[in-house]
């Protein structure tokens, strides 16, 4: 099922790492970053459950929740979200769905075209069971993002964060955001919205084409 942009995400229930949860309850009036990884003790997961982990306070800002979800046992994720925290000094405090028998992933289309799994090393095609997805749910339950990577690369959070802050931002001040756009840059006026609203909202507006409008947007507040 490919799950379409702005739809409300489809809810299940699951067993995670802490505890028994019921997405859409679970999620509440936060936003959230679900993700998936293809398994438990492997190097590039590992990388990216300790970026995430790092980048805690940066989530907390943006009223941001995260779930991961795995293949795994609870029991084996639970082993190595311990080993993660006590190499960080610091807990992983986010959940980890365990998706054994590929209920959640097969919904929401986590799962690569089974008959091509490249060989890397010793790696078989168990290895490959999960790509590396990512979804960005806003509060009100509907899918603003979705992205998926191989599982041998391992994904860049700063570019979750982007998006973010470009979401929030589009939805607090109905802006829409260039290319490469980084906060606290100029951001763009929607085509819908003629020049003198956007005047009375944003004072001066640049116009450097006629449908191609520039403005300076409110600050998100000022540590991001
Ligand atoms: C890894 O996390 O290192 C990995 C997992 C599955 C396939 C390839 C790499």
């Amino acid at each position: 099922m490919n799950i379409l942009i702005n739809s409300v995400v489809p809810d299940f229930t699951a067993q995670t790492t802490q505890g028994l949860i019921s997405f859409h309850q679970w999620m509440g009036q936060s936003w959230t970053v679900f993700f998936s990884h293809p398994k438990a003790f492997t190097p590039v997961c590992t990388t990216e459950l300790m970026a995430l982990t790092r980048l805690r306070q940066e989530w907390e800002k943006r009223n941001t929740q995260l779930i991961g979800l795995s293949v795994d046992s609870v029991e084996l994720d639970q082993q190595w979200l311990d080993d993660i925290s006590a190499h960080l000094g610091q807990a992983v405090p986010y959940p980890v769905i365990a998706d054994i028998d590929h209920r959640i992933s097969t919904v929401y289309s986590m799962l690569p075209h089974t008959e091509y799994a490249p060989a890397i090393g010793q790696k078989t095609q168990r290895d490959y069971s999960n790509t590396r997805a990512v979804f960005i749910i806003d509060p009100d339950k509907r899918l603003r993002l979705s992205m998926s990577y191989p599982p041998e690369v391992g994904r860049d959070f700063g570019e979750i964060l982007r998006v973010l802050d470009a979401l929030q931002l589009a939805d607090g001040q109905q802006v829409e955001t260039p290319a490469n756009w980084r906060p606290g840059e100029k951001v763009l006026v929607p085509s819908t919205v003629s020049t003198p609203q956007a005047e009375q909202q944003f004072g001066t507006v640049e116009s450097e084409l006629a449908y191609l409008r520039w403005i300076k947007a409110k600050p998100l507040d000022s540590t991001r």
